[in-house]
């Protein structure tokens, strides 16, 4: 095993099907972060690979069921994502994307290349296929009953409801989530990745680190529950697995015959970090072949949970029949981040999005930052909780780091004019100081090296409680008339407890430290100065004595808690003005009414005129709707989750009009719009497909 020369390091593209949130955060991409700010503080060449998975199925469903096309979502949704790395702190070298050129060309080179050498065979099989919508379903496309826990509506591929892994065969009533229709089974071929010829080699090189008769890597550093999936996996013996699919979003198979058919995700997205490299060379005049193929570069990749086998297993055969990459030293995969108790889930909205915390927490990013890296989940799940990320402000960023830079800023300021003093003489007192210091700081490195994050923002928290102790023991307060030059060293020692704290924090909280270097006077600087203890010198000029951080109140975390408790999970969602019909969910049926029952309902159409959102109420817009009467009506509908007031005047909508007037947040509401609701908890407007006079009856 060399030294390496350089680094090149993933972060798993995330999916361009919808926002971050904290999990995504805490389960690749801030660890990710912090791994790869300390290789450059240590001087090393890194490469730091991102970009959004803009293909597959769930990106063509969400389109579908937006009325919109998958270009206009992954758009969307890469703009909103880079944008929310970027607030954050999280810098990579590029943000690419696999729906542009270069990355369909990569791995459509990269599919040739292994037909060529001969990893695939080809297999006919049968696959349902949707007769109204024509086309062959994905297996997100298709719905049926979980054989394991009659859950009616599991997926083609998982069921959510009991977690089981699942192929279309196994529902029972399937049905196409496209028409619902119940699909026909049709032959159809892909190609297939022979891993079962890959066992033995996988399987030495994953539990000995032997690679071709080589040390590659140290198995004891990669993570158990890593290696533990990785066996599990391995002593079921490990199968050939279609590398394409039946879609018609994706990057083509590039073969003649091959119409209708993608590559699936395996063979598309970690290909994307290879396709991001090339493009940031072709950017910046340089070579990208040396990051994937030399021998002396470490390739690391930041993953959550779920994606180990893929980026242990199925990448790595992948990388070695094509020949000349390669393989990853580590892949510090962490498990899951769950939220106030409950799993995160996008579909019910329980969840802290990372552009929405930017948005309400302007600023405050270092302290999400570090919330996040004290609980990462790096060997099992782990949870965030709102009062803990204000306990750990509170108690942590204000009182102990805050606030040991606050002191020691206030004295400088009070008895030197912002000048830094001069160290004197080393007393026992000064010693102790300093070799904690040190201790520390080696602590801090190597915890990083082994992935430990959270170990390792304890030992730099721990140089700022040092710190605290030092000054609190010495009270440099009281001896400041008996003892000037005393005075001086501890406050000179404390000044650059400080600015090392300037740099083990780098990784953890870049934009408090690039605050503290402002307030030092210093630059930024290399992890070697960490054992320096002169890196403020005497008679610098510092800034003024400035918050780091500041504390946060139960006023200000109330309504985080509430937000999400009153949005979740949707079907508990109190009743508002908007009716909901589960389309591709369908509900058990409610009892027979007649049609003298149906006929009272007055279903009229309308069009929005204006909206505006209902103060103090996350759900609730105000929709002024023409319905062809002498005045408009005012409706109360509980979309806000789901629509901006700006995007609804001229929209056509079905209003329940003969309903009770009902007053809601002291508006009174005179109808109810009709919406349609699908398993995702997406809401979207049941109206006219032609346009027709407000008024018109609907029955
Ligand atoms: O699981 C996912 O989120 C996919 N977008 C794949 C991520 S890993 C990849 F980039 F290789
Ligand atoms: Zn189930």
């Amino acid at each position: 095993m060399k030294e390496p020369a350089r680094h090149t390091v993933t972060a798993a593209l995330p999916y361009a099907n919808g926002p971050l949130h904290i999990g995504h955060i805490a389960g690749a991409y801030l660890p990710a972060d912090i791994h790869v700010r300390h290789l450059r503080q240590l001087g090393k060449e890194v490469l730091f690979i991102c970009g959004s998975d803009e293909h597959g199925a769930a990106i063509t469903i969400r389109a579908m069921k937006e009325g919109t096309t998958p270009r206009a979502i992954v758009d969307q949704y890469h703009a909103l994502m880079g944008q929310a790395f970027k607030d954050l702190g999280i810098h990579f070298d590029i943000y690419h994307r696999t729906s542009s050129p270069l990355h369909k060309e990569t791995s459509q080179g990269f599919f040739l290349k292994l037909l060529e050498n001969g990893a695939f065979h080809v297999q006919e099989e049968q696959q349902y296929y949707d007769q109204e919508a024509k086309q062959f379903l994905a297996d997100r496309y298709i719905m049926g009953t979980c054989p394991s826990c009659g859950n009616p509506d599991a997926y083609g591929d998982q069921c959510e409801k009991c977690g089981s892994a699942l192929s279309p065969k196994d529902l029972k009533d399937p049905r196409s989530t496209l028409s619902g229709a119940s699909p026909v089974l049709k032959p159809t071929q892909h190609w297939y990745l022979k891993m079962d010829e890959a066992q033995q080699w996988v399987d030495a090189w994953i539990n000995t680190g032997v690679l071709d008769g080589e040390a590659h890597h140290d198995p004891s550093e990669w993570k158990p529950q890593v290696l533990g999936q990785c066996n599990s996996w391995l002593k079921d013996g490990l199968r050939p697995r279609a590398m394409t699919r039946d879609l018609d979003w994706g990057v083509p198979v590039p073969l003649p015959g091959a119409v209708g058919k993608v590559l699936y995700v395996w063979l598309d997205a970690p290909i994307g970090y290879i396709s991001a490299t090339k493009q940031w060379a072709l950017d910046k005049g340089q070579d990208w072949e040396k990051w994937w193929k030399a021998d002396d570069t470490r390739l690391l990749h930041f993953i959550g949970k779920d994606n180990i086998v893929f980026h242990c297993i199925i990448f790595p055969i992948l990388l070695k029949l094509h020949g000349g990459f390669i393989l990853p030293q580590n892949v510090p995969a962490n498990e899951f981040l769950n939220l106030e108790g409950n799993k995160i889930s996008t579909s019910r909205n329980w969840a802290v999005w990372l552009h929405e915390y930017l948005e309400r927490w302007p600023g405050r990013q270092d302290e999400l930052r570090y919330c996040l890296a004290t609980i990462l989940p790096e060997f099992r799940d782990s949870e965030f909780t709102w009062k803990d990320f204000q306990d750990k402000n509170n108690n942590e960023l204000v009182a102990v780091l805050g606030n040991f830079v606050q002191r020691v800023f206030v004295l400088c300021h009070k008895y030197y004019d912002g000048r830094s003093p001069a160290a004197g003489p080393r007393l026992d007192q000064d010693q102790d100081l300093w070799s904690a210091v040190h201790g520390s700081v080696e602590e801090v490195a190597r915890h990083i090296t082994h992935f430990r994050y959270r170990d390792a923002l304890l030992a730099a928290m721990n140089v700022a409680r040092a710190g605290n102790r030092y000054l609190s023991d010495s009270e440099p307060w009281k001896l400041e008339k008996s003892d000037p030059e005393r005075t001086r060293s501890i406050l000179a020692n404390s000044l650059n407890v400080a600015a090392v704290l300037s740099i083990i924090l780098e990784p953890f909280l870049p934009h408090t430290t690039e605050k503290l270097r402002r307030m030092l006077g210093l630059s930024i600087l290399p992890w070697g100065d960490t054992f320096r203890s002169d890196l403020v010198g005497a008679g610098q000029a510092l800034g003024k004595p400035e918050h780091l951080f500041k504390p946060i109140t139960d006023a200000e975390i109330q309504p985080e808690i509430d937000r999400l408790h009153s949005i979740t999970p949707v079907e508990q969602q109190p009743s508002t003005a908007a009716a909901s019909a589960k389309a591709v969910n369908p509900q058990p049926a409610k009892a027979a009414i007649t049609f003298d029952d149906f006929a009272k309902l007055d279903l009229r159409v309308g069009t929005i005129t204006a909206a505006e959102r209902v103060p103090k109420a996350d759900k609730l817009l105000k929709l002024t709707i023409d319905v062809g009467e002498s005045a408009p009506r005012t409706v109360v509908s509980g979309i806000a989750q789901h629509y901006s007031p700006e995007e609804l005047p001229g929209q056509h909508v079905v209003l329940v009009a003969n309903l009770e007037p009902r007053k809601m947040r002291g508006v009174e509401s005179q109808g109810m719009v009709l919406m349609a609701e699908d398993v995702s908890g997406k809401l979207v407007f049941v109206q006219p497909k032609q346009v027709i006079g407000p008024g018109a009856e609907v029955r």
